[in-house]
Formats: structure tokens, C-alpha cells, sequence
């Protein structure tokens, strides 16, 4: 049975409702919640793909802030390899669930990526706006190679096409938080992912 967290969030959704966090059980409402246990498999064998592919190559990490890092902190330290890691900044989402369709960099990386393989971690890949954005942005300064690897998936909501080498996790649509990823800042410490919805479930 589904289950609701005893926290609640302080902010409002875009209908003035009270949000709640609530627990769904996968097989009953299709709706996913993932486990820090089923991150963890989903990241080695992420991580499995990455040290067989990047094998004796200098791989340069970078994570996209701030919904990246909890999980790029766990995918590195599963890397056998050479590896630097620098982070951007990127706004694409304003405040609450919905996103703003506009991308500004709002940290630039710290080093130049000129001849050097690069591997782009992100959190979720959504519309797929912000990455098409930042690829090209990444593509002009002409890295060695360009490859994306995002903790999850959600296909369905894809506006721009966009490859995405390696997913941990594929999802249909939904709102989700935990394990870095926030609603307002609120939650990226859970553990775990969970869905959010509005009070009268939808
Ligand atoms: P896109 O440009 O639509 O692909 O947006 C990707 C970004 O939107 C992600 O990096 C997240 O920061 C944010 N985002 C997308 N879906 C969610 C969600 O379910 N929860 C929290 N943030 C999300
Ligand atoms: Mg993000």
C-alpha cells in the first residue's frame, strides 16, 4: 500500500494546495520509487559500462549542479580510473515543478576540456532542454569526446532529442525528489527517491 511520509513541505503547489510526500508502490500505480538500494545497483552497473568503455583514458566529470551531486559523488567512487571532476551550474527550472523552457549558465567550468574525454552527469534528463543547451555549449570547445550520463530517464516528457549514453534508471512522468534532486531546495537529503504529489493526489 501506498504510504505518506509525516513530513510535509512548507511551500504550496501552483494550486495553493499543500504538498505531501508520499510513498507509491511500484507495481500497484506505475508510479516509481526508487530505493537507495536500487540506486546503488543502478550506479554499478553504470559504472561497470563507464570503466569498460573509458578503459586507460583521463576522464574528465562534470556535474551539473546542483541535482548531480549526491549521485556523482556515489558514480565516482565507483570509477577505476583516471579521473578529474568540475561542475556547472545551470538554471533551467524556476521555483516549484514546472520548467521555465530558458538555460543560462550560471557557473562556468574551471578548466578548459580541449581534447579531453568528458563524461556530463546529470541528474534527470526531462524536456531534455537543459542538456541539448549545455552540449552544444560543451561541443564548441571541442573535448576529445562528449558523452552523458544521467541517474534517470524520463522519456516520455522528451521535447528535444538528445542521446543520453548511459541511464541508471528509466521513468515515466511524475515529480520526483531525494538523493540530491529537490522541489524549492526542499529534500535532496532523502536518501532515497521519492514521488511528489499534490494533497489530493494528483
Ligand atoms: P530538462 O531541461 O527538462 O531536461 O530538465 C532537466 C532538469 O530539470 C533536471 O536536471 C532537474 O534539475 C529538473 N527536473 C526535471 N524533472 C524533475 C523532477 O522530477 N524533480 C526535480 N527536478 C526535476
Ligand atoms: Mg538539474
Amino acid at each position: 500500500m501506498p504510504y505518506t511520509d509525516t513530513r510535509r513541505s512548507r511551500d504550496s503547489g501552483d494550486n495553493g494546495n499543500a504538498r505531501t510526500i508520499v510513498r507509491i508502490d511500484v507495481t500497484m500505480n506505475k508510479t516509481i520509487l526508487f530505493s537507495r538500494q536500487a540506486i546503488e545497483e543502478a550506479i554499478t552497473e553504470l559504472a561497470r559500462r563507464i570503466n569498460a568503455d573509458y578503459r586507460g583514458r583521463p576522464l574528465v566529470v562534470v556535474g551539473i549542479l546542483k541535482g548531480s551531486f549526491v549521485f556523482l559523488a556515489d558514480l565516482i567512487r565507483k570509477l577505476d580510473l583516471d579521473v578529474t571532476v568540475d561542475f556547472v551550474v545551470l538554471g533551467s527550472y524556476g521555483s516549484g515543478t514546472t520548467t521555465s523552457g530558458e538555460v543560462k549558465m550560471l557557473k562556468d567550468l574551471s578548466a578548459p576540456i580541449e581534447g579531453k574525454d568528458v563524461l556530463v552527469v546529470e541528474d534527470i534528463v526531462d524536456t531534455g532542454v537543459t542538456l541539448t543547451f549545455f552540449m552544444d555549449t560543451l561541443r564548441r570547445r571541442r573535448p576529445a569526446s562528449l558523452a552523458i550520463c544521467a541517474l534517470i530517464d524520463k522519456k516520455a516528457r522528451r521535447e528535444v532529442q538528445i542521446d543520453v549514453q548511459y541511464v541508471g534508471i528509466e521513468m515515466e512522468d511524475g515529480f520526483i525528489v531525494g538523493y540530491g534532486i529537490d522541489c524549492n531546495e526542499q529534500y535532496r537529503n532523502l536518501p532515497d527517491i521519492w514521488v511528489l504529489r499534490d494533497e489530493d493526489g494528483s
